[in-house]
């Protein structure tokens, strides 16, 4: 459902450009009677950007966008929306005075009236005049211009999802909270619609924090993103670091496909024992201490085999042990010692199952994370 913004505590200009409001979440612990559901978070989104809190179903996504929009309490730490402490202890300043407005997954599109009354239904306090220009300003942005007139049953899920996307911002918020809004679509039109938020988003220049446990639209969407576990930030970076530089076990291995072999450092701060995998391994920086638990990761696309593995830092021999097509790629699964490990080669290459190959990981391309305990 839509929440209504308070015009009061507005300051927009008519063509929008400036509706994005810094926030900034301190701390934030959220508890349903005992159980504490997030439990201690902190992150700054700066106006106009997209965040993403991305996260395993139950890691507390929804409960913090929900306590964002004031509609549940925090139990501890704050929550400013541009200037405006909106909760704190003892202070809880309600949904609709905080100038946001949500997305959820189901649209909840009003059969019995048109898009057009669909959309200005929250406009309120505003005069007829302006409630019709505004309603025609925002069906334009989101390409629903023409169906202004038609019914909510006539329309197709995208279309109802765009009608859910225009009754978000007609009422100009400073912050807008999605809830895997596109969970509901098929394949084709998720993809599609990502980019028509995206467009949205910044065409308006608002404030988004985006909710999902898909990790593709959260990389694909996102200035930056949030991982969240089981209530707590496991990493908050750009998409391309949280790739690139996965800074835990959980980190790599949710987002993108990774290997992680448990491996104990030794001698060199960049080298790690696997046990069963006569060398060590070896990665391009140095890690914790002599003796530390970790895991060493590694992306499947970045296992190379064959000859172009001969000469990496990382060489093992290998058994193929199965290999699926999937059209760019062929996914193959590697036995090395008693690990598995996954790769990814070119659809074309000529693999059987059992064949023994030589495969290696650059060090460049390792990393040593602390060990996700058991
Ligand atoms: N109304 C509620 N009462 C009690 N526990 C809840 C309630 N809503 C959510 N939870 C619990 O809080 C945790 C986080 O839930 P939620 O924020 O919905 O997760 P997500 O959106 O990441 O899937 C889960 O363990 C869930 O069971
Ligand atoms: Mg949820």
């Amino acid at each position: 459902m839509s929440i209504d913004t308070d015009r009061t505590v507005e300051s927009t200009t008519a063509n929008g450009s400036d509706l994005g409001a810094s926030l900034s979440v301190k701390d934030l612990r959220i508890a349903y009677g005992e159980v504490e559901a997030v439990k201690g978070i902190s992150f700054d989104i700066r106006p106009g950007e997209f965040l993403t809190l991305l996260g395993p179903s139950g890691c507390g996504k929804t409960t913090t966008l929900r306590c964002i929009a004031g509609l549940e309490p925090a139990s501890g730490g704050s929550i400013t929306i541009g200037d405006t402490v909106v909760a704190a202890p003892g202070k809880h300043v309600q949904p609709e005075k905080r100038g946001i407005n949500m997305v959820f997954q189901s649209y909840a599109v009003w059969p019995h009236m048109t898009v057009a009354r669909n959309v200005g239904y929250g406009l309120k306090g505003v005069s007829k005049q302006e409630a019709d220009h505004r309603v025609e300003e925002v069906l334009e942005l989101v390409g629903l211009a023409p169906y202004a007139q038609r019914y909510g049953t006539e329309l197709s899920g995208g279309q109802q999802q765009r009608v859910a996307l225009a009754r978000a911002i007609v009422t100009r918020p400073k912050l807008l909270l999605f809830d895997e809004p596109l969970s509901n679509l098929d394949a084709g039109l998720r993809e599609q619609m990502r980019f028509e938020i995206l467009e949205l988003q910044r065409a308006v220049g608002i404030t988004a924090v985006y909710v999902t446990h898909d990790q593709t639209e959260a990389m694909s969407m996102s200035d930056r993103v949030v991982l969240l576990r089981d209530g707590l930030i496991e990493q908050a970076d750009t998409p391309r670091e949280m790739y690139r530089r996965p800074r835990s076990e959980f980190a790599a291995t949710f987002v993108g496909r990774a290997n992680a072999l448990p491996a104990t450092i030794t001698g060199s701060r960049d080298r790690a024992e696997v046990h069963g995998i006569p060398n060590p391994v070896v990665a391009a920086e140095a890690a914790a201490g002599e003796g530390a638990s970790v895991a060493a990761v590694f992306r499947a696309e970045n296992v190379k085999a064959g000859a172009e593995a001969e000469g990496l830092e990382n060489a093992w021999s290998a058994t193929v042990t199965r290999f699926g097509y999937l059209g760019r790629t062929l996914d193959v699964q590697y036995a090395v010692g008693d690990h598995e490990v996954r790769g990814e080669l070119a659809p074309d290459t000529p693999l059987t199952p059992g064949q023994a190959i030589t495969i290696g990981v650059a060090a460049t391309d390792v990393h040593f994370v602390p060990r996700a305990e058991a």
